[in-house]
């Protein structure tokens, strides 16, 4: 077992010096670079994340593997090649950017791979595997380490591209998981190394319903989180890439709300707020928000900018919040 792990492990590093040579110094790779360079990404930034390029062919990887006899069956069981009817194996990854997806120890144990250009699946991720665990894995986690360690806190971003985009901005604390959906162990193996967080995710729907969702889960695990908001259909790499990595920082990252302010935002979608039945309901949920707050100066604050915001006075808004706290006992 322990002597399978490792032969895996040595295929996921042949696998991923190889990709990344194939990008630099091949005629099809620099096609690849090409895109990258179109996208922002320096040489020093696919040096330091690996990044490399799948040619088209289906047996490029499998070539290589099968010259160096590594056993075929734990190839296609680790998710580096799949099999043909006949048994024989051919590469999964194909015509596609790959991002090295590392343990915390800093070794490839999957890749995320990206077609170039429009069209779909736009990723494609190596499936789990005794070494890849999703919900147990947070990309760019082995560079970010010691800035987490010592600021106690970090960005957790949707995308590889935001997280190295980000680092590139000087954000050296920023991580992903695979995809949006975000785990309880997620959210433990967090909280473990941090007591802060910053939700920095998609401004469309699909990012901000995850942040939503995401916020209770991390919020549970006892950290406190915040919220970097992004403008409407923007994420933070083509925010970076049309402001600017400083103003990014400054502007998205620092200004990162509370999490109940995030929430309020949220909710505010949800109601008409031009309807004197919306603006009501709004005013009742956003309450209900504000409520279970412990500390009674948050409350205050958050109940001033509510009256300010719809021209209430606040001993009415008071009057309710002390009602709905009573229901809440
Ligand atoms: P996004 O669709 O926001 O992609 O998905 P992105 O990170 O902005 O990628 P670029 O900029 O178009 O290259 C966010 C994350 O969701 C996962 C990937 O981990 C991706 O980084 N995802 C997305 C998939 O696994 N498969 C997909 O087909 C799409
Ligand atoms: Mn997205
Ligand atoms: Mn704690
Ligand atoms: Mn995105
Ligand atoms: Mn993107």
């Amino acid at each position: 077992k322990q002597k399978e792990r490792q032969k895996l492990l040595d295929a996921y590093d042949l696998a991923s010096r190889m990709y990344h040579f194939l990008l630099k110094n091949t005629e099809h790779g620099r096609e690849a670079m090409d895109y990258l360079k179109g996208r922002g990404f320096s040489d020093k930034l696919i040096d330091h994340f690996q990044i490399g390029y799948a040619p088209p062919q289906w047996d490029t990887l499998s070539r290589q593997l099968t010259k160096r006899e590594f056993p075929m069956e734990l190839m296609k069981q680790g998710g580096l090649l799949l099999s043909r009817n006949d048994g024989s194996p051919y590469d999964l990854f194909r015509d596609r950017i790959m991002f090295p997806i590392w343990d915390a120890r800093g070794r490839v144990v999957a890749f995320g791979g990206r077609i170039l250009g429009e069209g779909g699946p736009k990723y494609l991720n190596s499936s789990e595997s005794s070494l890849f665990h999703k919900s147990r894995t947070l990309y760019n986690f082995n560079h970010a380490r010691p800035t987490i360690r010592k600021s106690r806190e970090l960005v957790l971003f949707e995308g590889y591209v935001d997280v190295i985009k980000a680092w590139d901005a000087g954000i050296h604390n920023g991580v992903a998981t695979m995809g949006t959906s975000l785990t309880e162990e997620n959210a433990f193996m967090m909280h473990k190394n941090v007591d802060r967080i910053i939700l920095c995710y998609d401004g469309d729907d699909a990012g901000r319903a995850a942040a939503y969702k995401n916020l209770s889960l991390l919020e549970k695990s006892g950290c406190e989180v915040k919220v970097a908001l992004l403008p409407d259909r923007m994420d933070p790499d083509e925010y970076i890439g049309a402001h600017g990595g400083e103003r990014f920082v400054r502007e998205v990252i620092h200004d990162a709300v509370t999490s109940l302010k995030f929430k309020l935002i949220y909710l505010r979608k949800n109601h008409i707020l031009i309807e004197d039945t919306g603006r009501i309901k709004y005013i009742q949920e956003a309450l209900k928000l504000i409520a279970p707050l412990h500390s009674p100066m948050e409350r205050e604050h958050y109940l001033k900018e509510l009256a300010e915001e719809f021209d209430q006075s606040p001993e009415t808004l008071k009057q309710e919040l002390h009602q709905i706290r009573l229901e809440m006992q």
